[in-house]
């Protein structure tokens, strides 16, 4: 089989595709445009979601291209052999065009023609949806495998977790086909593929998946206006097995980035290794970051920067790196990529201010960090129940918010919350450092002490604040209460009904009225108001229950909490959920609330009015009845 570098694959997927009529369109932004919801652009597919939702595309009904993607919801898993935060999706679509004939078609020319990848059909194996009480077998997928020539043992049928597509609770998806390559590590690839796999050496390397529905919040599957053809393949994952390595860190993307920070991944022992990994991993994918405007903040974006470089310097400093390994590695990975993204090119200066400029700030407090580190984890060791005196300082930029999972209950022993609020405070280092640090040494950091002491230094400086803070309603009033819980109900259902590009603009409750201004380009038909009405209805008859949560900011996204369209929130938010008898969830937005606990006491919801603000901007006003 041919070896192939990531730049000769990325040419070849294009080359292709345009020999198949599609228009090659840029890589969007890593940072979505218009989607708040999400804080990057995770799958080739998001920046599309509008297209797949049936609005025309500029560049027609074909289009392939290559996305930069951040994912950091693995980022523990970073430095294995196959987790990255940032990576390359190449994708082809169809808005309403082609199906899966030509999808797959196209997929098994480009993966065995010796003109494209070349792999032996030997090496391959595929699997589709096997069909549950939602949506039936697709055997037109499973036909067209056949007919191209795989033998039916290699293809397996599977269920929803591994052969369905959607990219969160709700949106366009459907059925997938995978395509998996079998890794030689001198075992011929198993015949049967039903069989084995889950074996590790099947590695998946194509996605194809055929978005035919939408999926609502209320869990129903509705037929899509288009079929549409969603297709990803990871560039770093085929680079790498294609050319037989048995890490994605061992392409040509990462060698160089190694030698210039004067670390090879031969020499090093295990965990020496996952740190290495981590810091070029970490750099590249804030190159990639810093390159798209984002700067290092305590907030959103801005903290998950901070957090990769911060992390990054941590192991830099255990690892003993030269003096100048950052400004290195950045100019390495700039070189890497410029050809494929000009943009680093055309931002270096930027990202090289924004990166140097995090690790100035950071460098001051670092060394000092870890030596305070290394002395309360010490004492802890010894003298587990002894508090430590350590003065809080005002941490200002130097003190990156609390942004955790969900607290772990009292784990007992470790470092005391408030040792770990101090580090953070004063030093600047991240929970999730600290904790990772600790747990190296096999010591835990108690998440719930540390979560209190960070919400009395929440409530100090509201409190402080106080004087500009405006939040929350005036009026507590019952029936203001559950105008604001209609309020929640009304915006989820705007959005099922019209479409993902509903956006809270603004709303204003009285005891008479809800008023409601949300983005929608058009005024809303007669039969659609009555859909609105009718589901906001359907969840009050429903009695779903409002439940309130506090939770990191990334965990409400990675939810797919709703709020208000541009809104900068804190760190730590209140989200609340409705949710219905079986469990389904009916809607989950940020808010501060008070809401009610059941929605059945709401009354009847009547949309009295809906007219335009503004270009792009629609209100309605709702009565309870
Ligand atoms: N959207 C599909 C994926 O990300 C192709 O795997």
């Amino acid at each position: 089989m041919k070896k192939i570098t990531a730049q000769e694959l990325r040419n070849k997927w294009i080359e292709f595709f345009k020999t198949k009529n599609h228009t090659i369109i840029p890589s969007a932004s890593l940072v979505p445009e218009n989607d708040p919801s999400v804080l990057f652009t995770m799958a080739g597919m998001f920046p599309l979601v509008p297209y797949l939702m049936g609005q025309e595309h500029p560049g027609g009904n074909r289009v392939a291209n290559i996305q930069k993607c951040i994912r950091t919801i693995d980022i523990d898993e970073v430095g294995d052999n196959t987790h990255l935060t940032f990576f390359e999706m190449m994708g082809n679509w169809s808005f309403g065009d082609y199906f899966k004939k030509e999808a797959i078609e196209w997929s098994f020319e480009f993966l065995t023609d010796e003109k494209w990848l070349g792999i032996p059909l030997d090496r391959l194996a595929f699997s589709v949806f096997a069909g549950d009480d939602d949506a039936p077998f697709d055997e037109e997928s499973y036909n067209h495998w056949l007919r191209l020539g795989v033998p039916a043992e290699r293809i397996a049928k599977l269920p929803k977790e591994d052969n369905w597509w959607i990219a969160g609770e709700t949106g366009p998806c459907g059925p997938d086909t995978e395509m998996f390559f079998w890794i030689d590590d001198g075992t011929p690839a198993p015949a049967n593929f039903q069989e084995t796999a889950s074996d590790k050496r099947w590695v998946e390397i194509w996605n194809d998946v055929f978005m035919e529905f939408e999926k609502k919040s209320d869990g129903s599957l509705v037929p899509l206006e288009n079929k549409n053809v969603d297709t990803g393949m990871g560039l770093d994952r085929v680079v790498a097995v294609l050319n037989g390595h048995k890490s994605v860190y061992d392409t040509e993307l990462f060698t160089g980035m190694f030698d210039v920070i004067g670390l090879s991944q031969d020499i090093l022992s295990g965990d020496e290794v996952r740190k290495a990994r981590i810091i070029v991993d970490h750099i590249r994918a804030s190159v990639f970051i810093a390159g798209d405007g984002v700067e290092p903040s305590n907030k959103e974006r801005g903290y998950i920067l901070r957090r990769l470089l911060r992390r990054a310097m941590v192991y830099a400093k255990l690892l003993n790196l030269q003096e100048n390994w950052l400004k290195a590695l950045v100019g390495k990975v700039m070189e890497e990529y410029n050809e494929a993204y000009p943009e680093l090119v055309v931002n270096s200066a930027k990202i090289f201010s924004v990166i140097e400029g995090e690790q100035d700030k950071f460098g001051k407090t670092l060394e000092k960090g870890l030596k305070e580190f290394s002395k309360l984890f010490e004492r802890r060791m010894h003298h587990p129940g002894d508090s430590v005196a350590t003065p809080p300082q005002q941490g200002g930029e130097n003190s990156p918010p609390f942004q955790g999972g969900v607290p772990t209950e009292g784990r007992g022993g470790g470092l005391t919350g408030t040792d770990a609020f101090n580090l953070y405070q004063t030093y600047g280092f991240p929970l999730e450092l600290t904790e990772e640090l600790a747990e190296s040494s096999g010591q835990e950091v108690n998440r719930e002490e540390f979560s209190s002491e960070f919400k009395k230094h929440q409530d100090l400086s509201r409190t402080a604040s106080a004087g500009t803070f405006k939040g929350g309603l005036a009026d507590h009033s019952d029936i203001v209460v559950r105008y604001h819980t209609a309020t929640h109900l009304l915006h989820k259902a705007l959005r099922d009904i019209l479409g993902e590009e509903v956006w809270q603009k603004g709303s204003n409750i009285t005891a008479e009225r809800t008023r409601f201004d949300f983005t929608y380009p058009q005024k809303m038909t007669d039969e659609q108001k009555q859909q609105v009405e009718d589901l906001v209805n359907k969840w009050i008859e429903a009695d779903a229950e409002m439940k309130q949560e506090m939770m990191p900011l990334e965990k409400a996204k990675e939810l797919g909490a709703i709020g208000l369209f541009g809104e900068k929130y804190a760190d730590t938010v209140s989200i609340y959920t409705a949710t219905d008898k079986d469990g389904n969830v009916i809607s989950r937005e940020f808010c501060g609330g008070p809401h009610v606990e059941h929605t059945g006491v709401i009354g009847k919801f009547r949309i009295a009015k809906e007219e335009a603000v503004s270009a792009g901007v629609r209100r309605i006003k709702a009565v309870i009845e």
